[in-house]
């Protein structure tokens, strides 16, 4: 059977990596999880002071990260590497959180960003989730799904998720971390955040993982 790209675009927060995750499982596909690079592109320029207005800095970084994926054997996840030290639990720290958005906003950035994740997808046989796979990334992607959910429903998640890991934020803060994540990807010059003419929308708010997975499969299957 022919392998295919499955594009899953939208917010933060709307179950996208779960459901990404579990569709990737179910169909013996590889899973990348976009969002994780620019988390660890944003670690390193905290880490090495990287000036986000300044060309010069932002290039001399970008030629000094290496990211990758891999299989930790500990919790049969595969985890994020920068540099070759995991940094899978760092990167989802609300600190990376509230810059993430900004260090992504950045054109080079996402250059180096979509370039390596179109050589990851290269074969086909993979579910991507991000905010510019369909797009940009994958235009060509055989499926595309572009998620939402309200605003407190992904607030809610994001904060048990968080809670889930020892860290303890305020409602308030996650919706306003939420709110100018979505105002800085919505409208960045370079691949801004957007449904894809030919993607299909799935609003998450009242939906179970469980659901979720199903809906993305038969999309797939209709494809197949
Ligand atoms: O998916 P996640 O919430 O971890 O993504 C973190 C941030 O990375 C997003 O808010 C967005 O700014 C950025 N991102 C992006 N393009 C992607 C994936 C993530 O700009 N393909």
């Amino acid at each position: 059977m022919p392998k295919i790209v499955i594009a899953i675009d939208g917010y933060s927060s709307c179950g996208k990596s779960t459901t990404a995750k579990a569709v990737a499982a179910r169909m013996g596909y590889g899973y990348i999880d976009t969002g994780a690079m620019y988390r660890a592109v944003s670690l390193y320029f905290i880490q090495e002071r990287v000036l986000l207005t300044s060309h010069r800095d932002v290039m001399l970084a970008l030629e000094n990260i290496h990211i990758a994926f891999k299989h930790n054997p500990r919790t049969g996840k595969n985890e994020t590497c920068l540099n070759g030290l995991n940094v899978e639990e760092e990167i989802r720290k609300m600190y990376i959180s509230n810059i993430v958005s900004e260090v992504s906003a950045i054109p080079e950035v996402r250059w180096a960003m979509v370039a390596q994740q179109q050589k990851m997808g290269r074969r086909r046989g993979v579910v991507m989730d991000g905010r510019d796979i369909g797009t940009k990334v994958f235009p060509d992607a055989e499926v595309k799904v572009f998620m939402t959910a309200d605003t407190y429903t992904r607030a809610r998640r994001r904060q048990q998720e968080l809670l889930a890991k020892g860290e303890m934020v305020n409602l308030e803060e996650i919706i306003r971390n939420l709110e100018k994540r979505d105002l800085i990807d919505t409208t960045r010059a370079e691949s801004p955040l957007i449904q894809a003419p030919d993607a299909e929308l799935l609003d998450t708010s009242y939906m179970t993982i469980e659901e979720q997975v199903e809906w993305v499969l038969e999309l797939a299957d209709r494809k197949l």
